[in-house]
């Protein structure tokens, strides 16, 4: 089977679908590779890299008349779609809602067309999940376009010849390239706050080290499949309230907001680049899709009022080698999926390759049929964090033990109650003073550890190795200068488990700290 490597003809794209790895991969799964003149060239691969990795090159119209598989970054061109030989099966990026004419054109050819831009965003698809791969490039690169523009720091100074506040950066939509952004200029020192319609994005953000904006407004942005959805007028209306506020405070505005298969919402309107800093930065990662910004002109930096509006579209583009290498990966993963060069096939049962499937021998499949949700039965709350049951058995199963579970719980509760009577009757006083400080510090631990945020663990364990150093203080004292048997067992145990508690924390310390040295 032949697999084809054409050159990307827009002038704007530096990508190209397969890098020199990737060959190797595609030879190795059996797939014979024709590679176009110069494809890797914007990438800056030599055709000299490809031959070296066992492909041969080609012009144009043998790579589009003898190919059985084409990988490529951009929909196929008219000029393209012309040249290629019945029944290929093409793998790009199709954007199949704004290409009506292309799908007919490639319908004629009898095409089979699987989009990366279609990949379903499920756990098992993420490999072959092109668009966030390049949402995440796209991301890095607003915030180098915005620091290149910008004519400060982004981190805050205190030098000799005075004091540079740190530059204040927010960012609209936190999709992959939202928090990549975020990601990207917390880590340049800027202070970053960012704005969602979906609520679900603020644990991220804050993850982040970010400050996530909220409205006073009960709507959820929530749409199906975790998607966003489009928003009320009123909504619309109250979060630009908020940028309008914030125009004024800040220094740089990232804008990603979109709706899959929408225009972009105009969410910064003229007024409010007017009533931004001079030097101030607007960067529309949006603008392919029509801009967040009122101002923005597609692949143009302009400046209006003294504020720089960016829309490039080719954010990925300009980091050409590092995108090309990821996205031909996720090609590769695609590929692999459907079977390689033995065992290629189009399995409409394989749900990530039905996601992706826009047309089959000419016939239009897209969009794909919706997956039903499974809605679990209507006592599945009584399964608590039990897997839910697959068959009937399973079902009485399932019932039985939770009524055992209830029955132990009873059990417990008996036994607890039991046990108070026994110590409140025949217990001396001051066992019962350390019991009642024994049992409040249980409580109050219990209560400390499930309710501190994740993200305070690591000062938690701080703390706690600070007690379990008291408690070993604690037990030294008992073990060094008690007569009873009872007092010194206690002491040994409580020096025994504080030192384990005490190393734990070290050792755990010191696990978290190495993922983050680089
Ligand atoms: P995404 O779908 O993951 O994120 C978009 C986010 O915008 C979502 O979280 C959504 O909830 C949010 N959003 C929607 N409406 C909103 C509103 N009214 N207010 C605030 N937030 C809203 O998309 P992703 O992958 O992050 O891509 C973002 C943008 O980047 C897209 O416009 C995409 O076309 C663009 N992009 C541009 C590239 C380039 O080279 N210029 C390359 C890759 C992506």
């Amino acid at each position: 089977m032949k697999v084809g490597i054409p050159r990307e003809v827009d002038p704007l794209e530096r990508r190209v679908a397969a890098v020199p790895q990737s060959i190797r991969k595609l030879r190795d799964m059996g797939f014979e590779i024709l590679v176009e003149r110069s494809a890797g060239q914007g990438a800056e691969f030599t055709d000299d890299q490809y031959t070296e990795v066992g492909a041969t090159i080609v012009n144009d119209t043998a790579i589009w008349s003898e190919s059985d598989l084409i990988i490529k970054v951009k929909p196929p061109t008219p000029d393209e779609v012309a040249m290629m030989q019945e029944g290929t099966c093409i793998v790009s990026f199709i954007q199949p809602a704004d290409n009506t004419e292309l799908l007919e054109a490639l319908a004629a050819k009898k095409a089979t067309v699987i989009g990366m831009d279609c990949v379903p965003r499920i756990t098992r698809a993420q490999k072959m999940d092109a668009l966030s791969a390049m949402a995440g490039v796209a991301g890095y690169r607003a915030v180098i376009e915005a620091a290149h523009a910008y004519p400060r720091y982004f981190a805050g100074q205190m030098t000799a010849a005075g004091r540079v506040d740190p530059a204040k950066i927010l960012i609209i939509g936190g999709g992959v390239a939202g928090l990549a952004a975020l990601g990207t200029a917390r880590g340049l020192g800027a202070i970053v706050r960012a704005f969602d319609t979906r609520l679900a994005v603020k644990e991220q953000v804050e993850s982040l080290g970010g400050e996530f904006l909220e409205l006073d407004f009960e709507e959820s942005g929530e749409g199906e499949g975790g998607y966003a959805k489009v928003m009320s007028d009123a909504f619309l209306e109250a979060e630009m309230a908020l940028f309008a506020q914030q125009a004024i405070d800040v220094d740089i505005i990232i804008t990603t907001a979109i709706i899959p298969g929408r225009e972009a919402p105009t969410l910064i309107t003229a007024g409010m680049v007017e009533s931004m800093k001079e030097g101030s930065v607007i960067v529309d990662v949006a603008a392919e899709k029509g801009g967040n910004c009122a101002l923005t002109v597609a692949n143009e930096k302009i400046v209006h009022h003294g504020v720089t509006v960016i829309g490039y579209t080719d954010l990925v583009s300009r980091m050409s080698i590092l995108s090309s290498r990821l996205y031909a990966s996720t090609l590769i993963k695609m590929i692999e999926e459907m079977g390689g060069a033995e065992d290629f096939t189009i399995d409409r049962e394989n749900d990530v390759v039905r996601g992706a499937l826009v047309m089959e021998q000419g016939e239009i499949t897209w969009p794909p049929p919706r997956v039903e949700e499974v809605k679990p039965p209507p006592y599945a709350k009584d399964y608590g964090s039990r897997p839910m049951p697959d068959s009937e058995a399973d079902e009485a199963a399932a019932r039985e033990a939770a009524a055992t579970g209830g029955m132990w719980k009873a059990l417990g509760l008996i036994g607890a109650i039991l046990l108070a009577l026994v110590i409140g009757f025949w217990a001396p006083m001051s066992f019962v003073e350390h019991f009642t400080v024994f049992v409040l510090a249980c409580f109050i631990g219990w209560q400390v550890v499930w309710n501190v945020s994740p993200a305070l663990h690591t000062p938690l364990m701080s703390v706690t190795n600070a007690i379990s150093g008291i408690i070993i203080l604690g037990g030294m004292l008992h073990l060094s200068t008690t007569a009873t048997t009872a007092a010194i067992v206690f002491g040994a145990f409580a020096v025994f488990f504080a030192t384990i508690n005490i190393s734990g924390g070290f050792l755990v310390t010191r696990r978290m700290l190495a993922m983050f040295r680089k």
